[in-house]
Order: C-alpha cells, then structure tokens, then sequence
C-alpha cells in the first residue's frame, strides 16, 4: 500500500498548525509567562520560536518526508537498522505517551467548561466567584476523571479513522472559527480598564523577574508548543508530497502558533489587571479569567460555549498528532493493524493519565507531592516539556546538521522549496546555534551559569 498522504498542500499546512495550536498556546503559555514575570519571559520565548523552533520543525519535516516513516524507522531508514539514532525515535514515542496523558486532563477541563457554559454557570456571577469555580473542579477527582476518559474517547476515535478522513477534515473548519472567535475575545480586552498594564505586562521585559528555571521553562516550552521534539512534525511530514514548500510551511506554522499564544496573552492579563487578579495563578489561569470575559459581553454565554468548544477542539488536533506518533510507531515497526495500534497504546495512555487527573483532589498517589515536590500532573509535565523535548530536539538537530547524508538532506530541503537560498545558512543554524543555545540553557539549569538573583528558587 502507498503511503497515506494529505488531500492537499492547505490541508497539511492546517494539520500541522492544528498539531501546533493548542492547549500550549491558550492555557499553558499564559499561565508559564504569569508565573515567570511576563515580558522577559516572553522575549526568551519568542528568540527561542525563532532561533531553535523554526529550524527544528524544518529538521523534522525534512527527514519525515524523506524517510517516509514514523521516527524509529525514520532513523532506521536514514541512519541504518543498526544504528543508536533510532534511539531518538523511541524517545519521542515515550515522550508522546507521557504528554497525552496529562494534556487530555487539560483538556477535560475544557470540555467541563462547555457543559458549565450551556448550563449557564456565569449567570449573576461576579468575577470572583467566576474564577474560584476552576478550584473546585480543579480538587473534583472523579469529574476530572469523566472528562479525562470522555476526550481520550474522542482522540482514539478519530486517530482510529485514519489520517485524511480524521485528522485534515475537521481541521479546515474548526481552526478559522477560533481564530477568528480570539479576535473577538482580544478586541473586548482593548476597552478592559487593564489593558494597557496588561500589554505592558506581556511585552516590556523586566530581566529582573528571570530566573534560571524561567529560561529552561520558556526554551521548553517554544518545543512543547510547536509539537517539536518528539517527533510528531516528522510523522506528519512523512505523509508530505514533494511539492510541499518545507521552509514556507514551517514559517506559516510557527508564525501562526505564535500569535495566537500571544492572543491569548492579550484576552488574559487584561482580565488578570483589570479585575484584580493575580498572574501567577498557576494551571488554572485562562479557565478563570476567559469567562470573566464572557460574562462582561452580549452574547457572552453563547460565545462561551463555542470558545471551550473550540479550545476542546484545539485540543484535540493536539493530541491527535500525539497519539499518531506511538499509533503509527506501532504499526511501521511491529505491522500492527491501525485498529490494534490505536486502541491498546490509547488504553494505556488513558490509564496513564488517570495519577494526573486526581493530582489536584490528591486521591491517588496522594504522597507523590511530599517526595518529589510536584503533584504528579505537574511532574509528568514538568519533564516531558523541560527535559524530554529540548533532549529529543537537540539530538534531531545534531543528526540533521551532523550525521545525515548531507546530499540527501540537501535534496529534501530543495525539493519544492522557493527558499534554496537558506540550506546553508539553516545547516549551520542546526550545527551551532542549535546545540549550543541548548547547552546554554542547560547550564542555566544546573546553576553553573547564574541570571538574575542567585538566591531565586530554581
Ligand atoms: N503543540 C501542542 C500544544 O501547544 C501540543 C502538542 C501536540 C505537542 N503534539 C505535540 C507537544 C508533540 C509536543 C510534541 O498544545
């Protein structure tokens, strides 16, 4: 059988977008950049999107679409049956695994907001009491638990129907109408009484307020929300033609999935200053500040149920890519049927995730936070985003600058492309500037470099 492929080039430019768009933008980015004072923060983050993210996502593209594989075979392929790349593979399934787990806890939130918005939750509300209802869902084991298994429900059952009838369909339609819903959102931000302090907040850099931990989270995080790192944008570039324009699709990606984090920025600390809230409220942020929003506009109810409708949504395209990477992982390499690969893989991320959707009740594995210091929500997030995907990029970016046939990577990276000018000039980026930014940052971490005030937690 041929390779399954995208119906067309927008198809995969949405695909891709909607693996990249997603939870990371809307609810993890704001509440990270809260908790590490904002703008300097943010400056970080975006050096990072431009500096690592983009040629890494080029990276991926690239040996997918040539390899034609999911990324143990991938590097099995490029690299020889032999060789330890194909480590790098395994590592991105295993990170896939632990990523769905927690991030479709997140997205049961979302899902739980639809049900509180059509039962008409911020009906005589006041902002207070809007934003205190995320903590009682947050310590809700059991309805953590329902939506939790609802929305893996959801994620199997499509990663199930294959790639084009699932995945690139419903991408086409729902990702134009959240965007153009956060439009809407940042417009009413404007007339909020804090949103010059809000913008301020976001975009004026106050180095002071970065710590050594706050670098390595914002690198992290530029992996965490482009899907990098694991290979999810390999897989996905395995189902490429050769007439996709690698280097345009990446900047399109990476400058979509940029602005709408920073959307939600502008809707978010508006609210956080307008109402007297705190930024560094941590996971719960978008989910008490957003309503907030709702119930200040006409309409507001109804528009509350569509945006966590289509955060939900967002959400999914997310995972769906996810669970692709350890579906396709098992059928390329042990010649699963697609049915088998997606059900019991999907099974065992969803008991997986069940630690993370009791860690705020603390049902289970209630002494986790005493031993480690994170719930363990926290923890799994903690190391995929921090750790995983950063050691999963900078190998990816090592092989393609370093070990791959150069001619083979040249030829990929020319194919269809309008930007032939910029091989080197990448190549370069990925053999330098990559590795030892990465270094950088990790030495950051361990506190053989120091920023700001050494006496910080780290
Ligand atoms: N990028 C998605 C988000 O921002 C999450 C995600 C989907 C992801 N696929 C991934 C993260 C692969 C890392 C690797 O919500």
């Amino acid at each position: 059988m041929p390779r399954a492929q995208w119906a067309s080039r927008m198809g995969f430019i949405l695909a891709a977008a909607g693996s990249a768009v997603g939870l990371g933008n809307i609810w993890k980015f704001p509440y990270i950049a809260g908790e590490n004072g904002g703008g300097a923060f943010v400056l970080i983050y975006l050096v990072a999107i431009a500096l690592v993210g983009f040629p890494i996502m080029i990276a991926e593209l690239v040996i997918g679409r040539n390899a034609q594989a999911s990324p143990v075979v991938a590097f099995e392929k490029m690299a020889g049956k032999d060789s330890n790349w194909k480590a790098v593979g395994w590592l991105g399934v295993i990170t896939g695994f632990i990523i769905l787990s927690y991030y479709s806890v997140v997205a049961g939130w979302s899902l739980s907001y639809v049900l509180m918005s059509i039962c008409d939750f911020l009906e005589g509300k006041s902002p207070e009491q809007i934003s205190s209802l995320f903590d009682n869902l947050y310590v809700s084991g059991g309805v953590n638990v329902f939506w939790h298994t609802l929305f893996m429900l959801l994620a199997i059952g499509i990663v199930y129907g294959g790639v084009k009838k699932g995945i690139e369909r419903w991408s086409k339609i729902l990702m134009p109408v959240l965007f153009v819903l956060l439009v809407v959102l940042v417009v009413r931000a404007v007339f909020m009484p804090g949103f010059s302090k809000g913008v301020a907040f976001v975009f004026a850099p106050d180095m002071d307020k970065l710590t050594n931990a706050g670098i390595l989270e914002a690198v992290g995080h530029a992996f965490f929300t482009l899907s990098l790192g694991m290979g999810a944008m390999l897989t996905y570039g395995s189902y490429l033609s050769k007439k996709t324009d690698l280097v345009r699709a990446s900047a399109i990606v990476c400058s979509l999935d940029t602005l709408i984090a920073l959307m939600a920025c502008l809707i978010i600390f508006p609210v956080v200053f307008s109402f007297g809230f705190e930024p560094d409220q941590g996971p719960g942020l978008v989910f008490k500040t957003i309503p907030v929003v709702f119930s200040q506009l006409t309409g507001g109810p109804l528009l509350a149920i569509l945006f966590f409708m289509l955060l939900a949504f967002a959400a999914l395209t997310s995972a769906i890519s996810l669970l692709e990477v350890v579906t396709s992982h098992f059928i390329d390499k042990f010649g699963w049927s697609r049915k088998k690969a997606t059900l019991i893989p999907g099974g065992m991320i969803f008991l997986f995730g069940i630690p993370s959707a009791l860690a705020g009740s603390g049902a289970l594995l209630g002494d986790w936070q005493g031993i480690v210091g994170k719930n363990f929500f926290d923890t799994m997030d903690y190391l995929a985003s921090n750790w995983l995907l950063p050691m999963g990029g900078i190998l990816i970016a090592v092989y393609v600058g370093w070990f791959a046939p150069k001619k083979l990577i040249k030829a990929e990276f020319h194919e269809g492309s309008k930007f032939k000018s910029l091989f080197v000039g990448w190549l370069w980026v990925l053999r330098i500037i990559v590795p030892i930014a990465m270094v950088v940052v990790l030495l950051y971490k361990v506190g053989i470099l120091e920023f700001a005030d050494p006496n910080l937690p780290t």
